[in-house]
């Protein structure tokens, strides 16, 4: 038996593979383009396992998927591949219509196609799981309740209109097709391998390298955190117990505004890599700049998780404060898996965004 995750070399990818090997020993066909985003240094725990099987591919390619299909039979697919970035997708959407609703459709297709050459059991057992988003919803006001999986979708960038367009996909294939879907939307994640272009590692790794904290706009727009691990057993729950057809919310009840995220960064070292005492600045708090806010920036997001907390049993571990404690250790902890991402291109997104 085999699953087949595709993105796996990427942030939430990397730790899913990893905390399924800690929970099964069945293989895991890691399928992943290795984009700016995908790291084989997010898998080097994993070197010795026989049950992890990566390639590097596009699941926007279906010669090569079909024959991966064949090949590996696996039982279910977890799609996590993706263009994933917000402030990218400003600046350049292209190759998130190609990734996220291009890709998604020929990796549905591939799938429908295998799933209907199965034999009965193998084909009632299948499951195609697609990873996706809460920013589908759209922005919240501050006194509107959270994002139910009934809230009408409304996209508001590049990002979210191509995961909103990708579920909707995978939705029809289970109406049209009968191919058996599950689609989680989850809130916003941290935690160990997550690149650094994103709020909380970005913020850890300029302050180390005591350059300016850049918060957009006022800093008061809220996410609601998840730590990744959480989400990880969240997916295994979906894959392992949810029902055909249904949507999964998915988040940790941790809504924050930036400022407060960043903050709370800044005190953790503050506390756990103090600054010496010739330095200029007295707390990592004074980096803290505010620059011009993201187009169309979206205020709040907020995730109501009680039917997958109901239904599937599930609950997240961590909460915020031992989360984010865990966080910044690690990428104290690893300081050369950082070195390694900020090479070239790295530099020029950084420029190209900030300056
Ligand atoms: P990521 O950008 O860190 O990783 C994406 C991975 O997908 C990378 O390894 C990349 O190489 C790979 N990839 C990109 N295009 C590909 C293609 N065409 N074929 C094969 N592989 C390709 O993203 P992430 O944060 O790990 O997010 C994973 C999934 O979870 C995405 O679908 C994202 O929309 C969703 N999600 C993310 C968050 C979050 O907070 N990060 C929250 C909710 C949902
Ligand atoms: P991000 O980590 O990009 O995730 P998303 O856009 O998917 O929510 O950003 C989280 C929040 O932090 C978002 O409101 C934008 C804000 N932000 C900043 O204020 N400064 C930054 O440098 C970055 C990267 C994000």
């Amino acid at each position: 038996m085999a699953i087949l995750a595709t993105g796996g070399a990427g942030f939430i990818g990397s730790n899913f593979v990893i905390d399924w090997f800690d929970n099964h020993d069945e293989e895991v066909i890691n399928l992943d383009k290795l984009t700016y985003a995908g790291n084989l240094n997010n898998l080097v725990s994993l070197e010795n396992n026989k049950s992890h099987i990566f390639i590097e591919g596009d699941i926007g390619n279906s010669n090569a998927l079909n024959k991966y299909l064949i090949e590996y039979k696996p039982r279910a697919i977890v799609n996590f591949a993706a263009e994933s970035h917000v402030d990218r997708s400003i600046h350049g959407p292209e190759s998130f219509m190609q990734t996220n609703i291009i890709g998604t459709s020929r990796l549905l297709e591939c799938a429908k196609n295998y799933w209907q050459s199965l034999p009965q059991k193998e084909q009632t057992e299948f499951r195609f799981l697609h990873i996706s988003t809460d920013e589908v919803y759209g922005s919240l006001s501050e006194n509107s309740p959270a994002f139910l999986e009934t809230n009408r979708y409304n996209p508001n960038n590049p990002y979210s209109a191509s995961k909103a367009s990708s579920d909707h996909l995978v939705r029809a294939y289970n109406h049209t097709y009968g191919l058996p879907v599950l689609t989680t939307n989850c809130s916003n994640n941290y935690g160990p391998y997550q690149f650094p272009e994103k709020l909380i590692p970005l913020t850890i790794q300029n302050a180390l390298a005591q350059k300016p904290l850049p918060i957009y706009g006022d800093g008061l727009q809220i996410r609601d955190w998840l730590y990744v691990s959480d989400h990880c057993s969240a997916i295994r729950a979906v894959l392992e117990r949810g029902i055909i057809g249904e949507v999964y919310n998915i988040g940790g009840l941790n809504e924050k505004t930036n400022i407060e995220i960043v903050h709370v960064l800044c005190d953790l070292l503050d506390e756990l890599r103090p600054l010496s005492s010739d330095s200029i600045i007295k707390s990592y708090r004074d980096l803290i700049v505010f620059v011009k806010d993201r187009p169309g920036h979206d205020r709040r997001y907020a995730i109501n998780a009680s039917k997958i907390e109901k239904n599937l049993n599930w609950c997240p571990s961590e909460n915020f404060e031992t989360g984010i404690r865990k966080t910044v250790e690690w990428y104290l902890k690893n300081t050369k898996w950082v070195d390694q991402i900020i090479s070239g291109e790295y530099r020029q997104w950084i420029k190209k965004q900030y300056t």
